[in-house]
């Protein structure tokens, strides 16, 4: 059943599946903060974060668009961190989604491991022999021109009008992918749609007991009290109560301003501050800027959104080298400011 775009229901639930999703990242976000690690290579199974990323798809996007998915449970292990993993996939997912909003279409996403013999060995440039975890993300939208096609790894590269993205989104995936020793291979035809191929290398590593990550239900809070800022108020409600089942104390204000306010009063009262990066009031960066004149020792959590990340200049600028979507720890700010 196709929702009428003009529809008042179209927004509401539009805004409601938004805000649910960016939840999702919010709570990875304080997960991989509370780890408190650089981003870690370990060998790692790829297919229960397809099946999460897929779970997550179905429940968000709008029927009509059909994801379906095949994926293969013997498929080997790679050398990766599941955050970026997870970011891969829902960059190529959202760029898939976005290209079948008007029409919707079918969204099919693969994963199979493959030997890549020498015939294949140079067809992209990069592609070595050997055996390859192999990412399908295939969508029926509107396809790519070849000029556009050319530039779509471009950091800044975007189609999207101002606001709407980064074109950071394909630029982080490649980063990712090269760093793995892996590939791209895209293939597209406007009006018809595109298919982005993601080869990683397979491991044959062991982990170590050692190296074995604690479990999740080991890194959550033990009480510490977040200031929690977003001027979503569903945003805000479905994070907080993630945020209390995961351990932490939660004060939340739909305010940057109202946030910076009992902040100046009880500074001493919090442990950590989350804040999303775009509100109309103010920025995240500014006010986290403002929070650490007030208090220099407090970390901060900058949340962006996938289609709202920081851009790399900003970052930079504020002192920070990880633009990922990633938790920002803003703690060298204070240095910045000076
Ligand atoms: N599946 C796709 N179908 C059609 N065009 C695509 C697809 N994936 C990427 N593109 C094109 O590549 C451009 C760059 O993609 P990229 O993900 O880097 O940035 P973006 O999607 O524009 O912004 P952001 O990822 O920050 O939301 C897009 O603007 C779009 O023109
Ligand atoms: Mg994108």
């Amino acid at each position: 059943m196709d929702l009428d775009p003009d529809s008042p229901l179209t927004g509401n639930i539009e805004q409601i599946l938004a805000a649910a999703s960016r939840a999702r990242d919010l709570v990875r976000q304080i997960l991989a903060f509370s780890r408190q690690r650089e981003e870690e290579k370990r060998p790692i199974h790829v297919q229960p974060i397809v099946k999460e990323v897929i779970k997550m798809l179905r429940s968000s996007l709008p029927a009509y668009i059909d994801v379906r998915a095949e994926v293969d449970p013997n498929a080997g292990k790679i050398m990766g961190d599941p955050i970026q993993v997870h970011q891969i996939l829902m960059n190529l997912c959202t760029n898939a989604a976005h290209a079948m909003r008007d029409d919707g279409g079918v969204m099919e996403i693969k994963l199979r491991e493959i030997e890549l013999g020498h015939e294949y060995i140079g067809k992209p440039p990069d592609a070595r022999g050997g055996r390859y975890l192999k990412l399908v993300v295939k969508d029926t939208g509107r396809g790519m021109t070849p000029e556009v096609m050319e530039k779509i790894f471009d950091p800044y590269f975007t189609t999207k009008s101002k606001g709407e993205g980064t074109g950071l989104g394909l630029s982080v995936v490649m980063g990712i992918v090269k760093e793995y020793g892996g590939f791209i291979d895209v293939q597209s035809i406007p009006g018809h749609g595109s298919t982005f191929k993601i080869y990683l290398p397979i491991t044959t590593k062991q982990e170590r007991r050692s190296e074995l990550r604690p479990q999740e239900d080991e890194i959550t809070g033990n009480g510490e009290h977040v200031l929690l800022v977003d001027d979503e108020e569903i945003l805000l409600e479905i994070a907080t109560k993630m945020l209390e089942i995961l351990g932490y104390q939660v004060t939340s204000r739909a305010s940057p301003i109202e946030a910076l306010k009992l902040f100046e009063a009880r500074s001493r009262d919090f442990d950590l501050v989350i804040t999303d990066m775009t509100m109309p009031q103010m920025t995240g960066d500014k006010l986290a800027l403002k929070l650490l004149k007030i208090r220099p020792d407090i970390p901060i959590v900058l949340c962006t959104g996938f289609s709202e990340r920081i851009g790399e200049k900003e970052a930079r600028k504020l002192g920070i080298k990880q633009f990922l979507m990633k938790p920002f720890v803003l703690k060298d700010l204070g240095e910045v400011v000076k």
